[in-house]
């Protein structure tokens, strides 16, 4: 195996070298951030090199792989393996994006494997989200109505109406967007973020709900909602092929039209 290299400027320390299994035919390196919070050690970054040839198309495969066969303690999240859950987000050469939706193939040279940015790391690859889901749950995401629904039947829609949540409710709050923000990452205890954004659109468009001005109450603040320049990396980063930028493009469009 090659000695693996990190870049001259790099902040984390080379920790272990896995060379590939013998026999590989394709092998190829990941370079894998891991961290230990109970060890007391620095980050380091670890080598190691799989059989892509024996392995699943997508890095998510590569990871099983490498916790199945080489190493049980290397820590991430997954569940749907589809691009549905959200949870195996993580940042993959140098973008952030779905593991188990990000092709091997599509990167050249070794594969730099990191967790979403600028988040609290609780193990290896595994962001703590807890202050984002605070966030979260501070837009209230459920429908708030006042009046009854009609007789004993659901709130109807028209397929217009319907319409309008088509890019929002696709959302599976992978935080991608959000820990590719500027914004964020400077007021994160503050400013909503992208992702939580979208989200308060959502319900802010949705034609059963009863809320509208209440919810607009609570993001008129300079940080909740007004911290987002229009920076763009939420909309180009998401793995779903969503519009973040846009929905708060949209929600700040409704803040003016009520200021009339
Ligand atoms: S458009 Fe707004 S939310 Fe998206 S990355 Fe830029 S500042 Fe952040
Ligand atoms: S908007 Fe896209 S990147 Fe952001 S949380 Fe939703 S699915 Fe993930
Ligand atoms: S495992 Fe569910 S989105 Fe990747």
């Amino acid at each position: 195996m090659a000695e693996f290299r990190l870049p001259p400027n790099s902040r984390y320390k080379k920790g272990k070298s896995h060379p590939a299994p013998a026999g590989a035919q394709k092998a190829k390196t990941f370079q894998v951030y891991r961290y230990d919070p109970d060890s007391g050690e620095n980050p380091r970054v670890d080598s190691y090199e799989v059989d892509t040839a024996a392995c699943g198309p997508m890095v998510l495969d590569a990871l099983i792989k490498i916790k199945t066969e080489v190493d049980a303690g290397l820590t991430f999240r997954r569940s749907c393996r589809e691009g549905i859950c959200g949870s195996c987000a993580m940042n993959i050469d140098g973008t952030n994006t779905l593991a188990c939706i990000k092709p091997i193939a599509e990167v050249k040279g070794p594969i730099k494997v990191f967790p979403l940015p600028h988040m609290p790391v609780v193990k290896d690859l595994v962001p703590d989200l807890t202050h984002v889901y605070a966030q979260y749950a501070s837009i209230e995401p459920w429908l708030k109505t006042t009046t009854p629904p009609p007789g004993n039947r659901e709130r109807l829609q028209s397929p217009e109406e319907r319409a309008k949540l088509d890019g929002l409710y696709e959302c599976i709050l992978c935080f991608c967007c959000t820990t590719s923000c500027p914004s964020y990452w400077w007021n994160s205890d503050r400013y909503l973020g992208p992702a939580i954004l979208l989200q308060a659109y959502r319900w802010l468009v949705d034609s059963r709900d009863e809320a509208t001005g209440e919810r607009l109450d609570e993001l008129e603040d300079p940080f909740r909602l007004y911290r987002c320049h229009t920076i763009m990396n939420c909309t180009k980063t998401c793995p779903k092929g969503l519009n973040p930028a846009k929905a708060i493009a949209e929600t700040k469009k409704m803040m003016q039209a009520r200021r009339g």
